[in-house]
């Protein structure tokens, strides 16, 4: 063998190595960057945010309101619930701007003053196929309010309503947590979150897996 040949094989024994290094690095830097598509890019891209068409401090108003909660979340009186307010709860106090918040002169110029309704963005809603009742889980199961819709009443502002354009679903039903972990009962409301409480208390026919019937009590 000539020393030409054998500096040729020393050469590419060399590059052998360095290749398998590389190879290691690019699965590496390949296995880290779909990591970070998957828990960071992916879930951002999934949602769209909206921001609510007016800002609204709950903690300032419930120190103005005389009945807590109720005065803009109550039971009609046929026991269905009345859900977000309408303008008729706002406007004995903002027939005219009470201060100079610039959310409150928004509020005042463009829905008070031309009768319109604020289009809020309801965090919790459910796909029409889902029938849900306030009355059995707040009236007849004592339920309070932040178990299903975590600390919402205790803010100051609302937070950005993130929709997922796929599915239209909010984030507040898809959950937060992308690996599925949740935290705090509010943190997610799918199917199995409704059934896993209801199997627990023994709400009649909810035993997704067993019972035919169940699929009845939440859906109509
Ligand atoms: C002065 C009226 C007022 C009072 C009093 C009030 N809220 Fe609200 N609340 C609102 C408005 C306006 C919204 C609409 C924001 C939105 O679209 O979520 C809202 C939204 C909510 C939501 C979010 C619903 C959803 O899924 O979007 C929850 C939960 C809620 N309020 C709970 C409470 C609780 C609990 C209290 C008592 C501690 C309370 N609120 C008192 C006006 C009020
Ligand atoms: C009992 C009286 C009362 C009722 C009912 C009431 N507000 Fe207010 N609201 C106030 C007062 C007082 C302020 C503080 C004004 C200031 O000093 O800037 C305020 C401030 C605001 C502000 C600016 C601060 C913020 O929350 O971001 C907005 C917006 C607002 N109200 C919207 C509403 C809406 C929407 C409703 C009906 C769902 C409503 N208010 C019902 C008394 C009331
Ligand atoms: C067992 C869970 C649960 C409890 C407890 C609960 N909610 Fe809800 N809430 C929901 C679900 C689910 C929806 C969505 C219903 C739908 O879209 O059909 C909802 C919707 C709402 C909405 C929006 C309704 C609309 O206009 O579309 C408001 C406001 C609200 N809840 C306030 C409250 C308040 C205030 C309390 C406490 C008195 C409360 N909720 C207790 C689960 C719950
Ligand atoms: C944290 C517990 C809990 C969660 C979460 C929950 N529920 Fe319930 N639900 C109950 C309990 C307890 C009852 C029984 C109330 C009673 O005694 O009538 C009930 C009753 C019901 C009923 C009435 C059943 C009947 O025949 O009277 C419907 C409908 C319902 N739930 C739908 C839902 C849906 C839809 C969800 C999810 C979006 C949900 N629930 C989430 C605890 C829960
Ligand atoms: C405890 C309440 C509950 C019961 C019981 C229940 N569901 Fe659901 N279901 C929901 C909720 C809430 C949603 C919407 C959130 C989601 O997609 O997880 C849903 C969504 C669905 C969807 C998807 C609909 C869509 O538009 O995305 C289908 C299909 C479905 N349910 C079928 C069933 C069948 C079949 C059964 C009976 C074996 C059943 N469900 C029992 C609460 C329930």
């Amino acid at each position: 063998m000539s020393t030409s040949e054998e500096k040729t094989k020393e050469v590419s024994a060399n590059a052998d190595s360095d290749s398998g290094g590389a190879i290691i690095l690019f699965f590496i830097i390949g296995f880290v960057a779909s990591l970070i598509a998957g828990w960071i890019i992916f879930p951002k891209l999934l949602y769209c945010q909206k921001k609510q068409p007016i800002d609204f401090n709950h903690v300032l108003h419930m120190e103005e309101v005389d009945d807590g909660c109720e005065s803009c979340h109550f039971f009609r009186e046929d026991g269905t619930y009345a859900g977000v307010p309408k303008l008729e709860q706002c406007v004995g106090c903002h027939e005219e701007a009470v201060g100079e918040d610039p959310e409150e002169v928004k509020f005042v110029n463009e829905y008070v003053a031309k009768e319109r309704e604020v289009p809020w963005l309801i965090y919790s809603k459910q796909p029409d196929c889902v029938f849900f009742s306030h009355a059995a889980h707040v009236k007849t199961a004592g339920m309070d309010c932040v178990t299903c819709h975590g600390p919402i009443g205790e803010s100051t502002s609302l937070k950005v309503y993130e929709e997922n354009w796929i599915t239209g679903y909010s984030r507040d039903i898809w959950g937060q947590n992308m690996s599925g972990l949740k935290e705090h009962a509010w943190d997610r409301m799918k199917m199995d979150d409704c059934a896993e409480c209801h199997v627990k208390n023994n709400v009649k026919q909810t035993s997704v897996q067993t019972k035919k019937g169940a699929c009845f009590v939440c859906h109509k």
